[in-house]
């Protein structure tokens, strides 16, 4: 017998959950397919866990770092087995408060894989959906007036690459290592490898990274990235770039060897473990796209409208899976979007520009809105302001005046254009700035707003009041 809801979403991660949370408020009979478990990548292999591990970390160092504060320690040592084992109680208490959200607001999950069958016997105006189990139990079969895929994004690895789980590794396998290696490979200067780079160097792993492009984070602005390198470089980090792994090369002995090509050159270079973090690509396999007039992009995303609609009106696609920004904040608002859209309201829509994006590692990045070089191939009439963390009295008080803030100014209006930051607690502070673009605010407006004294917010006041002309610290 088939099962009928308003809304059936594939795939329960912090996308799909969020959404149907936000359905069942609007009153849509909604069920989540979900073969893992609530959470997914997000809770159980990417965002919460390594920023518990990264959390670790920064504890060592700070430790390590303790007497310049009066506090003696002995010589610290970082146990993994402890850290692994808190990172897994903050992952799994967080994994029963989203089990208790989903149940109290009486959305069904069914632990299977689903997959849609295309549109209804039952219904004219809704798809079926089957659900499998890997258990021997017969399918469940589910009815929809609407699907919303959020089956998110897999680690890519290179072509013709096999990875075995014990050298050659993604970042998937270091959410479970169960111990420490020597040194690591990294292939790919993206923000998974860079997260990951730091977490390992400060832990006392020797990390190596190779990114084939003419630097790493080729997307963030390259003032901070230039001194991102330079921090990374000094704490021993070796960031090797236009360094291209050559696949066929990797060979396992009791390390791993593999030649990469830099600028003509070829060289080899061997670690304990590789690890590949070249992106990642989205789960449509087996989800019955065939079955649909569904499209996908060259890369293999779904393709989809700005209500977040496939080329079928009733099936939506949220989150990685899409091809848009690959942040769990930005499948959540995509979710929220979409279910809105289902429910007729009319919703105002967010611009890339408004969304923030952060790396986690030690030092921390954080960005909003148009890079340098971005605002320069749009050919704005723009002006820069930088101020150091060394103006910021709390960081000083902190310890940790490594680090600034770059705003990007629109000279004719006084808009912010971007705000990009590196330093100690930035991905928190950076919720300012998505506030200030959120409302379209200036740099005068944001001048104008009372920082706490001493905070690291200041530097935000200070960045403002440098573009508005009126620079006090810096
Ligand atoms: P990415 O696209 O950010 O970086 C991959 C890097 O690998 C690129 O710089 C690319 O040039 C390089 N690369 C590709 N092929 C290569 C080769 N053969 N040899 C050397 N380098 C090569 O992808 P990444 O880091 O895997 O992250 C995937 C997604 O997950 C991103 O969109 C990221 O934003 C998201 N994410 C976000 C986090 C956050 O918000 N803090 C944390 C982790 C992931």
């Amino acid at each position: 017998m088939a099962l009928n809801y308003d809304l059936v979403i594939l795939g329960g991660g912090t996308g799909g959950y969020v959404t149907a949370i936000r359905a069942a408020q609007l009153g849509l009979k909604t069920a989540i397919v979900e073969k893992q478990k609530l959470g997914g990548t997000c809770l159980h292999k990417g965002c919460i866990p390594t920023k518990a591990l990264l959390k670790s970390a920064d504890v060592y160092q700070q430790v390590k770092n303790a007497a310049n504060f009066g506090v003696d320690t002995s010589v610290p040592t970082f146990n993994i087995d402890q850290a692994m084992a808190r990172m897994e109680n903050v992952v799994s208490s967080l994994h029963q408060g989203v089990e208790h959200l989903v149940s109290s607001n009486k959305i069904d999950v069914y632990e299977g894989f689903g997959r849609i069958l295309g549109p209804s016997i039952f219904s004219p105006i809704a798809g079926s959906i089957s659900v499998e189990y890997e258990e021997e139990r017969e399918n469940d079969i589910l009815v929809s007036k609407n699907v919303i895929i959020a089956t998110g994004s897999s680690p890519t690895v290179l072509p013709d690459m096999e990875i075995d789980h014990t050298k050659t590794i993604t970042s998937d396998d270091l959410v479970e290592m169960t111990e420490l290696p020597k040194s690591v490979i990294i292939v790919g200067g993206g923000v998974i490898g860079l997260e990951w780079a730091s977490f390992l160097h400060d832990v006392g792993v020797e990390v190596t990274i190779l990114e084939a492009q003419d630097q790493i984070l080729s997307a963030f602005d390259h003032d901070i990235v230039k001194r991102l390198k330079q921090i990374l470089k000094k704490k021993g980090i070796t960031i090797l770039e236009q360094a291209k792994v050559d696949p066929s090369s990797i060979e396992k002995g009791s390390e791993i060897q593999v030649t990469y090509q830099q600028r003509n050159e070829m060289h080899n270079i061997s670690a304990e473990k590789l690890l590949i973090a070249v992106g990642r690509h989205a789960n449509t396999k087996k989800i019955g796209i065939e079955n649909t007039d569904i499209q996908l992009d060259q890369k293999g995303f779904i393709q989809v409208n700005e209500h977040f609609q496939t080329k079928e009106n009733h099936i939506y696609a949220i989150g990685d899976v899409n091809g848009g920004l690959q942040l769990a904040h930005v499948a959540t608002y995509e979710g929220k979007k979409a279910v809105e859209h289902i429910a007729g309201l009319r919703s105002s829509q967010i611009s890339e520009q408004e969304i923030p994006s952060c790396i986690y590692g030690n030092p921390e990045i954080a960005m909003i809105g148009f890079t340098e070089q971005e605002v320069k191939l749009k050919g704005y009439d723009y002006r820069v302001e930088k101020v150091s963390l060394q103006a910021i009295g709390k960081a000083h008080v902190n310890g940790h005046t490594d680090g600034f803030t770059k705003i990007i100014i629109n000279k004719q209006t006084n808009d912010i254009l971007g705000i990009h930051m590196i330093g100690d607690h930035v991905t928190e502070l950076i919720g300012q700035a998505s506030v200030a673009k959120y409302f379209d605010g200036s740099a005068l407006e944001l001048s104008e707003v009372i920082y706490p004294h001493p905070s690291l917010s200041e530097i935000i006041g200070e960045a403002a009041l440098a573009a508005d002309g009126r620079k006090i610290h810096g």
